[in-house]
C-alpha cells in the first residue's frame, strides 16, 4: 500500500502507473480538483484502476493527513505535493513555503501512528542555485528563489528528523524531468505546445524569458523509478537524480522548431515578463551514486524527450500534423 500526496501532478500520474504495475494498492490525494478529474480520466484505461483510491485534500491539513495514514496504514509514502512553479514562488512565497514544510507534519504523524511507513520526499536541484556544475550530493546548496529556499528547509528538516528518530525517510534531489503530462506553465511544455499551435495556425509567436539558462532535462517516467528504488534500500539515503547533461532553453527551442522544419528565430520573442529576479544558470547533475547504489540509469535522451512531447502536442488529423510527424519520424530514424 502506498500513499501519494500531490498525486494529480505530472509525477503523481507516472508513479501511480509504476506502482500499479508492481501490484500496489494506492491512496492518493491532491488539492487541485480539475487535475484530479483529468487523472481519473487518464487512469480510466488502466485495468488496475480500482486499486487506486483518490481523495481531494490538502497536505497542510494535519487532521486529514492523520486520518488518511491511520486508515490506510501505507508501507510507503511519496510526498509530491508542492507549489512547484519556481517563477510563481516569487509572488506566492507563503503558500510555497507552507506546502513544502508540510513534510514536518507528515513525518511526525507517521512516526506517531504508523512508524513502519517509509517516506520519500521530492527535493530539488533548485536547492543548488548557482553552485557550479556538475552538482552532486556533496555540492553546496545556494537557493535563489523562495521555492528553492522552502524545499531546502524541508530537505534539512527531513534529514534531522531521520537522525533523531532513526526512521526510514529520504529525499531525492531531482533535476528537471518532463513529459507530455508536464503542466504548460513549465518551459518544456510551453515550447512544445507553442510549436504545435504555430504549426497548426501557420502563424503566431512564442514569448519566453531567459533562453540562456541550462537545465538537465530527463523523462518523468524514469525519475519515478528512482523514487521507488530509494524506498527499497536497506538504509535511507539522499541521491541526486539526473541525466548528467544540461541544455539551454534556447537549445530546447531550436530542437523543437527544427523537428517541424522551422527556424525558431522567426517565432520566439524575448519578454521581460517571463524573466525571474534570479535564476540558477546551469543545473547539471552527477547521478553516479544513484547509478552505483540504486542501479538507476536514465535511458531517454534529450532529443527523444523533445520529440515525444512535441508529437503528443501536435493535433492529429491536420495536414500540418502529418507533415511534422513524418519529419519527426524520419529524423528519429536517422539519429
Ligand atoms: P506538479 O505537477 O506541480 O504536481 C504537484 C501537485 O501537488 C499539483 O497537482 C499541485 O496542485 C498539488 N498541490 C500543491 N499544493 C498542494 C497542497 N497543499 N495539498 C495537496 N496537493 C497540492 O509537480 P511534479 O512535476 O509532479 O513534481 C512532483 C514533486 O517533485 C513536487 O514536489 C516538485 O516540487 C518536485 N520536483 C519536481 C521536479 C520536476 O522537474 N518535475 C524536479 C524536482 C523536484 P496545484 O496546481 O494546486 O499546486
Ligand atoms: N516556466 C518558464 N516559462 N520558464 C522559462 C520561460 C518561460 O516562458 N522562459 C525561460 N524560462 C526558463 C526559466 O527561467 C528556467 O531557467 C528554465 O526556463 C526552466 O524553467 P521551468 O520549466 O519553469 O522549470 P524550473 O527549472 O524553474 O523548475 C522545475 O525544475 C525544478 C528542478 O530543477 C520545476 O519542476 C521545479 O518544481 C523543480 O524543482
Amino acid at each position: 500500500m502506498a500513499l501519494i500526496t500531490g498525486i494529480a501532478g505530472q509525477d503523481g500520474f507516472y508513479l501511480t502507473e509504476l506502482l500499479l504495475s508492481k501490484g500496489y494498492l494506492i491512496v492518493g490525494f491532491d488539492n487541485h480538483s480539475e487535475r484530479m478529474r483529468k487523472l481519473r480520466l487518464r487512469l480510466s484505461d488502466n485495468p488496475l484502476r480500482s486499486r487506486v483510491l483518490l481523495e481531494l485534500g490538502d497536505v497542510r491539513d494535519r487532521d486529514f493527513i492523520a486520518r488518511l495514514i491511520s486508515s490506510s496504514k501505507p508501507d510507503e509514502i511519496y510526498n509530491l505535493a508542492a507549489q512547484s512553479h519556481v517563477g510563481d514562488s516569487f509572488q506566492q512565497p507563503k503558500v510555497t513555503t507552507d506546502t513544502a514544510l508540510a513534510i514536518k507534519d507528515l513525518l511526525e504523524i507517521s512516526l506517531k501512528i504508523h512508524p513502519v511507513a517509509r517516506i520519500f520526499q521530492a527535493s530539488t536541484s533548485e536547492m543548488f542555485g548557482d553552485s557550479p556544475p556538475p552538482q552532486t550530493e556533496r555540492s553546496d546548496f545556494n537557493p535563489l528563489s523562495p521555492y528553492a529556499q522552502a524545499k531546502l528547509e524541508a530537505h534539512e528538516l527531513l534529514i534531522e528528523f531521520r537522525q533523531k528518530h532513526s526512521c526510514y525517510a529520504c529525499a531525492g534531489i531531482l533535476f528537471n524531468h518532463e513529459s507530455p503530462h508536464r503542466r504548460e506553465e513549465f518551459v518544456s511544455r510551453k515550447i512544445t505546445l507553442g510549436i504545435a499551435r504555430i504549426v497548426s495556425d501557420n502563424s503566431g509567436q512564442m514569448r519566453l524569458g531567459n533562453l540562456a539558462a541550462r537545465r538537465d532535462w530527463g523523462h518523468a517516467k524514469e525519475y519515478v523509478e528512482a523514487m521507488w528504488l530509494m524506498l527499497q534500500q536497506e538504509q535511507p539515503e539522499e541521491f541526486v537524480v539526473a541525466t548528467g547533461k544540461s541544455h539551454s532553453v534556447e537549445e530546447f527551442v531550436a530542437s523543437g522548431f527544427a523537428l517541424v522544419g522551422e527556424d525558431w528565430h522567426d517565432y520566439v520573442v524575448s519578454d521581460q515578463k517571463f524573466f525571474r529576479p534570479s535564476d540558477p544558470p546551469d543545473l547539471c547533475g552527477d547521478a553516479a551514486e544513484a547509478y552505483r547504489k540504486l542501479a538507476w540509469q536514465p535511458k531517454i535522451p534529450f532529443g527523444e524527450l523533445v520529440r515525444e512531447m512535441l508529437l503528443a502536442d501536435l493535433r492529429p488529423n491536420e495536414p500540418a500534423f502529418r507533415r511534422a510527424a513524418s519529419m519527426i519520424l524520419n529524423s528519429s530514424r536517422t539519429n
